[in-house]
């Protein structure tokens, strides 16, 4: 059912009190299918947003448009190999409950990415990553429905994933809505310990050892959206040329790094943020966290615009001062 005058509170997990003309929720591909191709869709088509659960989202004001929201909640073993499984998961799973359920079962290839918020949909589109992995490591293959109510099926290569990137957020950008996604599994397979130190705080040996290292690192860096809100890291870690981060090494030599390529690295925003001075620092309603300068919190009561103005505040200071873009990995709408 069409709900109108909507309020999206509940959607956002920077806390906004905002509201959309319209608002679908849809539990099935066949029921989107219905809707896409009915008379209440036809004024929206130009005009609308999909939400997952709305942990990577900026609402400057009320939203003059359609959301849908994917209420699809399957989640089947499709096939089975001594190796591994694929597991075909619907795109309003909470991504975390795909996680634990992964673990629960010792399958490989998603602890890393314990703890995320967000739904599974969401996941194919940003390309969701931590702690060394990125989702797109284990995405088989993406359903979709098209405008037109068709279905596609995306490869893996043709969902062209790069760093908190797909073709969903590009070419194809409102042109397609993710019903499901298939993820391939391990049965076994190393555990990826490699990032920062996760190596010292994983227990033991088994995939929920990491799963629980995961988790308490994430709470004791980043805030909880039912306390504060937030959306996770504000903006993207930027990529740069390696002279031009050994120039900045020069001047400053505690800048860390990580390699993306023989001429690229990627230096954490966060710790630009913190050099500028704006770790724990408020402009209004909005500031920076405490414990991780990435992320933008909503201290009560701040309005989208507040964020937005804090957020151009610390681009300019980066920029200033290491001649450094950084851009939001936020959806700000
Ligand atoms: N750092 C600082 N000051 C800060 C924050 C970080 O100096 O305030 C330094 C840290 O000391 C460390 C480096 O920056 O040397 C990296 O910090 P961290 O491991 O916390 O990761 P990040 O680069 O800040 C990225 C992701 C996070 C993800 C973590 C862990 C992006 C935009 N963010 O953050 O993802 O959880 O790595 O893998 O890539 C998200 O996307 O919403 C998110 C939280």
């Amino acid at each position: 059912m069409l709900i109108r005058d909507y309020s999206l509170l509940g959607h956002n997990t920077f806390g906004m009190d905002v509201k959309a003309a319209a608002y679908f929720e849809y539990t099935s591909k066949e029921a989107l299918r219905t809707f896409l191709l009915s008379s209440d869709f036809e004024p929206y088509r130009e005009c609308f947003l999909v939400i997952g659960a709305g942990s990577n989202l900026l609402f400057r004001k009320d939203y003059d448009g359609l959301v849908l929201h994917s209420a699809i909640r399957d989640l089947d073993i499709i096939e089975e190999t001594d190796d591994g499984v694929l597991v075909r998961v619907g795109s309003g799973v909470c991504w975390d409950d795909f996680v634990a359920w992964s673990v629960e079962r010792n399958l490989h290839g998603a602890e890393n990415l314990s703890g995320i918020p967000g739904e599974v949909g969401a996941s194919a589109v940003q390309n969701i990553g931590a702690y060394g992995a990125e989702v797109c490591q284990l995405i088989e293959r993406v359903e979709a429905l098209g405008l037109d109510g068709e279905e596609r099926l995306f490869s893996n290569e043709e969902c062209n994933y790069g760093y908190r990137d797909s073709i969903f957020k590009r070419e194809l950008k409102g042109k397609y809505i993710i019903t499901a996604v298939t993820y391939r599994l391990c049965k076994q397979g190393n555990l990826n310990l490699s990032y920062g130190n996760l190596r010292e705080r994983v227990e033991g040996t088994t995939v929920n050892d990491v799963r629980e290292a995961v988790c308490s690192l994430r709470a004791s860096k980043l805030p909880d959206p039912h306390t504060l809100g937030n959306a996770g890291s504000f903006f993207k870690n930027p990529v740069i040329p390696r002279w031009q981060y050994e120039h900045l090494r020069d001047v400053w030599p505690s800048i860390p790094c990580y390699k993306v390529d023989d001429e690229n690295v990627k230096v954490p925003a966060g710790w630009l943020i913190e050099q500028c001075g704006w770790k724990g620092c408020a402009l209004g309603r909005a500031a920076v966290h405490e414990h991780q300068a990435l992320v933008l919190v909503n201290l009560g009561g701040a309005t989208g615009g507040e964020v937005v103005s804090l957020a151009r505040h610390i681009v300019e200071d980066v920029h200033n001062k290491f001649g450094i873009e950084i851009s939001p990995e936020v959806n700000v709408i």
